[in-house]
Parts: C-alpha cells; structure tokens; sequence
C-alpha cells in the first residue's frame, strides 16, 4: 500500500513507520522533517501535498499538538493550540485528504487516554481527544466509496516519560511499538469507526 504518514518523525510516528514500512511504501510528511512538508493547520498546504503525491491508500496522523498547564492559567488562547492544531489538523487531513483516498482505503487519527482518564493540567488535551473520537464515530457513517476511519488511543509512552512521566502518576506507559501495532490493525484491517484504546 501507499501510505501517508504525518508526524512520521516523532516519538509515537517513528515506530509507526518502523511497523508499516515493512510491508508498505510510507511517504512520510512534517511541518520540517519527511519526504514532503505541509502544516496540519494549514488545509491549503495539504490539499497542495495530496495533489501532488495523488491517489494512496491511507492516511495515517501521529501529529498533533495540545497545552498543558494549570487550570487557573487556562487561557481560550492556551485552549486554541490543540483545538487548531491536533484536533482541526487531523479533521483537515480527513478533509482534504477523502478526495485522494481510492475505495476502500482508511484514514487513522491519534487521540489519548485523556478523553477518559484525566489529569491535572490537561483540560485542553481531554476535549481535543474527545472530540475527535466524536469525529471519528460520526465521520464513519458519513464517508463514500468504502473509506473508513479508525482512531488511536495510547496512554503515555513509554519513551516519553522522562519528559511526561510527572503528569502522568499512576499509569502504565505502553512502548510505542506496541502502540504502533494499532496502526496497522486500522489500515490492514476491515474495522471503520473504531477507536483502539492502549494502555
Ligand atoms: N508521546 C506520548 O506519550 C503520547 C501519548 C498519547 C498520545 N500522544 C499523541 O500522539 C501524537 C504524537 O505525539 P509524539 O509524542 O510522538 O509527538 P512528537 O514527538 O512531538 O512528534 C510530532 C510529529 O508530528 C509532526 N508535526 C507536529 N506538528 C505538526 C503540524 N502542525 N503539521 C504537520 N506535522 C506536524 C512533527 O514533525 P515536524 O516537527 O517536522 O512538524 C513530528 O514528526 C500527538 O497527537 C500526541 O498527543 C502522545
């Protein structure tokens, strides 16, 4: 398969693209690093990306980022960083990319164990992974030509918890290879609407 990954550069896509590449060709894309650039944010760059690259088989984002911090600091402005950058950039990527998805092809997006198990100074994080399970679940009833979508859900990982692991008291971290066996689950596997809880 021909496979785009976003974010395939970090902690989480790295072993994404270690898992996928085995079997499959991944173009991988980041605002700097990849074989091509485009800014989630910016659905403009990626309509211009999937033009070029053309029909594939999946979209695959370990992008996103979101604010942490204290509740009494929280700002709209703090809250604004992942509504505008996990949350509307991975729903711009299902956006622009359904055009270029052939029949049958799948889209994954990655959430977070905040959604239902949260934590001090992480308001901002729990409603953009929220949000987007919601999105997922209804985009999968809504989607033409057999394309579905599934969403990753990990706890902290394991190699993220020097920087994580203060916030992140009391829960199990997963490795990311273990999170990145989920991704294929989603594109090799059948399931649509699906979201795949690790930890
Ligand atoms: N790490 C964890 O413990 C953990 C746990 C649960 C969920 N998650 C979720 O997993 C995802 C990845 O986390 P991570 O820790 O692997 O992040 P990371 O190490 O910071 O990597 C982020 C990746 O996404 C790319 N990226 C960032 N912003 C982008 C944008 N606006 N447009 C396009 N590409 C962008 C980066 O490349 P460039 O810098 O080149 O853009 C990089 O390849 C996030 O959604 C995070 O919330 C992480």
């Amino acid at each position: 398969m021909k496979i785009v990954l976003i974010g395939a550069s970090g902690t989480l896509g790295k072993a994404v693209a270690h898992e996928l590449s085995v079997r499959h060709q991944i173009i991988s894309v980041g605002r700097k690093s990849g074989d091509f650039h485009a800014d989630l944010r910016d659905i403009g760059s990626l309509q211009s990306l999937f033009e070029k690259i053309g029909t594939v088989d999946a979209f695959v984002s370990a992008a996103g980022s979101v604010h942490f911090g204290p509740w009494n600091e929280l700002t709209p402005e703090k809250v604004d960083i992942g509504l505008r950058d996990k949350l509307m950039g991975q729903v711009n990527m299902v956006l622009a990319g359904q055009k270029y998805l052939c029949d049958g092809g799948s889209f994954t997006l990655t959430s977070g164990i905040l959604s239902e198990d949260p934590i001090r100074f992480g308001a901002a994080a729990s409603l953009v992974n929220g949000a987007l399970e919601s999105f997922v679940r209804a985009a999968a009833i809504e989607l033409s030509r057999g394309q579905r979508i599934n969403i990753v859900s990990p706890t902290v990982l394991q190699e993220s918890m020097p920087s994580f692991g203060p916030y992140f008291r009391g829960y199990k971290p997963v490795s990311a290879a273990d999170v990145a066996l989920n991704y294929s689950k989603s594109v090799e596997g059948r399931q649509t609407g699906h979201i795949y809880k690790v930890w």
